[in-house]
């Protein structure tokens, strides 16, 4: 219904600017040396519109409550409640506490959901990332994270760049490289390659350099290729995210490793002699394994060939 659609805008709005405000305060002294600590400047603040939930249950539906209604704050997603003994749900509380936030946009810029990072990794402070659940506004398979401010340079530069992370995207697009988006650690889907298909069809991926950064480069080649993107591979040395690789060794060294960028052919060839690196007979077929639904995948009979010719080869 377009009514709770606009509102739901409107109280993702007013969110947005209650975190801002509270990031200012006296109480978020230690978020804001979080953030000076990690290279986070007022300029990115003010540009990714970064925030802090105070660790409070209560603050920021009370400053709410005047301004919308009980139903458009349960279908935020901002607040949580617990069922009672009766069935009812309780009084709503607030979702993100003792947490730096960071909207999540839709295309035209407006929030449309958070994503926010604990000050602490203790047990006790819970996830890492917290993010909103789904809701009336937001799809979690359906959005990318930064596409309103990638969209104008994804289109002239005729390609993205692909990171895992808010923090990767942030320091990549403060950095100048603008045409840079992020997964948001979650396995790309169908709907973000079609999104993507609308700006370019050219990829670079580069995920942080662990096993779940390959596992997840996998699959996003998969899906990538099989739409016919055209989809190179960065990875980085010393084990450093794009967010610590920028800031530790500059811009200018990020960039010199974008163009070290691997074809997806040679990068997978590469992987699967690094997963089975014997020569045993044995070693090659499960090596070939590996490789075989991807060279399948491909719908352009020109790359497949190539890509069957170069695993057979190497
Ligand atoms: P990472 O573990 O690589 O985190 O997860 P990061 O981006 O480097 O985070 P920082 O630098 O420590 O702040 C990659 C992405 O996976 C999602 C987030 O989107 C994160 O940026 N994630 C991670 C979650 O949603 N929840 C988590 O608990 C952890
Ligand atoms: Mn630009
Ligand atoms: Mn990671
Ligand atoms: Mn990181
Ligand atoms: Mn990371």
């Amino acid at each position: 219904e377009a009514g709770l659609r606009r509102q739901l805008i409107d109280i993702h709005e007013a969110a947005t600017q209650y975190f801002e405000a509270q990031l200012k305060s006296p109480e978020a002294a230690r978020a804001r040396e979080y953030l000076t600590g990690r290279g986070v400047t007022a300029e990115t603040i003010a540009k990714f519109r970064i925030g802090y939930a105070p660790d409070d249950f209560n603050d920021m539906r009370d400053r709410l409550k005047p301004h919308f209604g009980e139903e458009v704050m349960r279908a935020s997603g901002l607040f949580s409640s617990k069922e009672q003994a009766d069935g009812t749900q309780g009084q709503l509380y607030a979702r993100f506490r003792k947490r730096i936030t960071f909207p999540i946009a839709n295309e035209q810029g407006k929030t449309i959901a958070f994503t926010a990072r604990a000050l602490d990794s203790d047990e006790k402070s819970g996830p890492k990332y917290m993010n909103s659940p789904e809701t009336g506004l937001y799809t979690k398979g359906q959005v990318l994270f930064n596409l309103d401010k990638a969209k104008a340079d994804m289109r002239s530069h005729d390609f993205a760049l692909l990171v895992e992370g808010q923090m990767d995207c942030i320091s990549v697009y403060m950095a100048g490289i603008h045409n840079v988006l992020a997964t948001s650690g979650t396995a790309f889907t169908e709907m973000q390659v079609r999104l993507l298909s609308r700006f370019t069809k050219k990829i670079i991926v580069n995920f942080d350099p662990d096993t779940a950064g390959a596992n997840a480069a996998e699959k996003s080649i998969a899906l990538l290729t099989e739409e016919d993107f055209e989809v190179k591979v960065v990875t980085l040395e010393g084990g450093l995210d794009p967010d610590r690789f920028v800031r530790e060794h500059g811009v200018q060294a990020y960039m010199a490793a974008l163009r070290t960028a691997k074809r997806h052919s040679d990068y997978l060839i590469d992987r699967a002699r690094q997963l089975f690196p014997a020569r045993t007979a044995d070693a090659k077929v499960k090596a070939l394994n590996f490789l075989l639904p991807h060279i399948r995948r491909m719908p352009n009979r020109i790359h497949r060939d190539e890509f069957a010719a170069d695993a057979a080869q190497k």
